[in-house]
């Protein structure tokens, strides 16, 4: 009366396997989860209960003790409904013995015996590539996930009637193929450039900012225009490869984020509000989840409002902005979350907005216009390569400008053509964009002709710009000159790529 059956626990953004094993013993009629189980999985009693007297089986009227091994690993959620009724029904015989060995199974039981989805499908279906165990049994709704890890064959099931059918050998079922048409899933949006009118300067930044991943920070008065602008950056990033769909969506399935149960297709685009905690921005709790920093992994992290938001929660970016993931320390673990994103930021000029601004005066203070510069620290600064401001249009402009500006698409096609160049030119060496260049690639990929290098060094000497401005200059500069296809760096490149750091001289740096 004895069964074993494999199931998985979500840890961070990987999984462990778990044992399920259950006893069927004569004694007081009972049900018992040990195995440091959480409320939910403690719940899970009533729900396999209900499940399986709802879909025609007996429940035994013994004593049933299931045990999640190992024992220190923590289980959450209602992921083991599914393994515990079919490890139930394998102890008393209904089952064949042993049939369930060569499976995972996970899947949450609703009291009518049908099987919900869950998340972290993804991770677990993943983690099995270390392991034995090449078949996994997961809720239907799930399916897009589990055959998306291409490890393992997955079966997929809408109740728990069908999954005994199919263990028991009375239907066939074959495995679920991934299949991209089928894929649903997208966390973004549907906002397009074509929307904002005027602000060519801006849209211009930003696409160079999206072609070399450039971090970028927009300053300008309220209603200019700029969350507008953020908005719509996902619409013109390259579209997600392969491998970079699976590694977010491993993130946001294993944080319950993945409400579609498929492969996420767009860039996501996370934009917390400033009152956020660092742990939220950097990920955490009792059962650490990833963060804002992780959930924008592959896309965009956009911080509007930027001295608003806490300095401690602010101060946390520095090590994903560095090594593009972050670790997150327990007492017991270190969990270590990819986050690699796009860092874009808006602020207003001065507390009042208005400093700058071409009809409305400012009444701010420089004591105070100050104070609001200093809430952004010298670190973070450093790691953003562009910064422009964005005016605010007037009436008319706003009113009458009728052209219709370029599309989202159109944009897209030239920051995609511009990525490409910078795949080839860093192939194998774990830079992806221009904006990764360290000081041995910029020598390496940013070599000036001597017209260029005598207008830079005029330049830098005239305006003052530190030794870090002139890194950022040349590595802007190549991103220009990749989007316009030319393989050597030019004058006007560069002409441009020192308008974006004027800004920053302002703020103090
Ligand atoms: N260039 C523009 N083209 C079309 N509409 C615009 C433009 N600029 C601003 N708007 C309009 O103004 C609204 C406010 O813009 P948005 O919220 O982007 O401003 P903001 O710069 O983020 O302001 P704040 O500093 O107050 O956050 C937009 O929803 C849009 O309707
Ligand atoms: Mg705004």
């Amino acid at each position: 009366m004895f069964s074993l059956t494999y199931s998985a626990a979500i840890n961070g953004i990987d999984a462990d396997i778990v044992e399920v094993e259950t006893y069927i013993s004569n004694g007081m009629p009972g049900f018992f989860i040990v195995g440091l189980p959480d409320t939910a999985v403690k719940e899970s009693r009533d729900r396999v209960a209900a499940a399986l007297k709802n879909s025609g089986f007996d429940f035994p009227p013994k004593k049933i003790t299931v045990n999640l091994a190992p024992a220190d690993t923590k289980k959450e959620g209602g992921i083991f409904d599914l393994p515990i009724a079919l490890g139930i029904l394998s102890a008393s015989g209904i089952i064949k013995k042993d049939s369930l060995l060569g499976f995972c199974i996970a899947g949450e039981l609703a009291l009518d015996g049908k099987i919900r989805k869950v998340k972290g499908i993804l991770p677990i279906a993943l983690s099995l590539s270390k392991t034995k165990i090449k078949k996994i049994i997961v809720p239907f709704a799930n399916r897009q996930e589990a055959a998306a890890s291409r490890s393992v064959s997955a079966f997929s099931f809408k109740t728990l009637d069908e999954v005994v059918k199919f263990i028991n050998g009375t239907t066939q079922c074959e495995p679920y193929i991934y299949n991209d048409d089928e894929n649903t899933a997208t966390v973004s949006n549907s906002y397009d450039f074509a929307d904002i009118k005027g602000q060519k300067n801006a849209k211009r930044a930003v696409e160079i900012s999206a072609a070399g991943g450039h971090n970028i920070l927009m300053s300008g008065p309220p209603g200019s225009g700029k969350t507008m602008i953020a908005k719509r950056m996902p619409s013109i990033l390259p579209p997600m490869t392969f491998e970079e769909s699976v590694e977010t969506t491993k993130i946001w399935s294993s944080a319950g984020h993945n409400f579609s149960g498929g492969l996420i297709k767009q860039r996501p685009f996370r934009s917390p509000h400033h009152t956020i905690s660092a742990i939220a921005l950097a990920g955490g709790g009792a059962y650490p989840k990833p963060g804002e920093v992780s959930l924008s992994h592959n896309g965009i992290l956009f911080l509007d409002e930027l001295p608003e938001f806490r300095r401690d929660a602010l101060e946390i970016l520095r090590q994903p902005l560095e090594d593009k993931k972050i670790m997150v320390s327990r007492t017991k673990n270190t969990f270590v979350f990819p986050a690699s994103f796009m860092l874009v930021t808006a602020m207003n000029p001065c507390p009042c907005g208005n400093l700058g601004h071409r009809e409305k005066q400012c009444i701010c203070t420089p004591y105070q216009i100050q104070k609001y510069r200093g809430k952004i620290s010298g670190p973070l600064m450093d790691r953003i390569d562009i910064y422009i401001e964005v005016p605010a249009l007037k009436f008319l402009e706003l009113t009458e400008i009728k052209d219709v500006g370029e599309h989202s698409q159109e944009i897209k096609q030239r920051v995609t053509l511009a990525r490409e160049i910078q795949n080839k030119r860093f192939k194998g060496t774990g830079i992806y964009v221009n904006a990764q260049m360290r000081s041995k690639e910029i020598k390496k990929h940013c070599i000036l002709d001597d017209k260029s290098y005598a207008f830079l060094k005029n330049t830098v000497e005239k305006l003052n710009f530190s030794a870090r401005s002139y890194d950022k200059i040349l590595k802007v500069a190549r991103t220009i000159a990749d989007l316009e296809n030319e393989s050597s760096i030019k004058v006007n490149h560069i002409s441009q790529a020192v308008q974006y750091r004027f800004l920053d001289r302002q703020m103090g740096n």
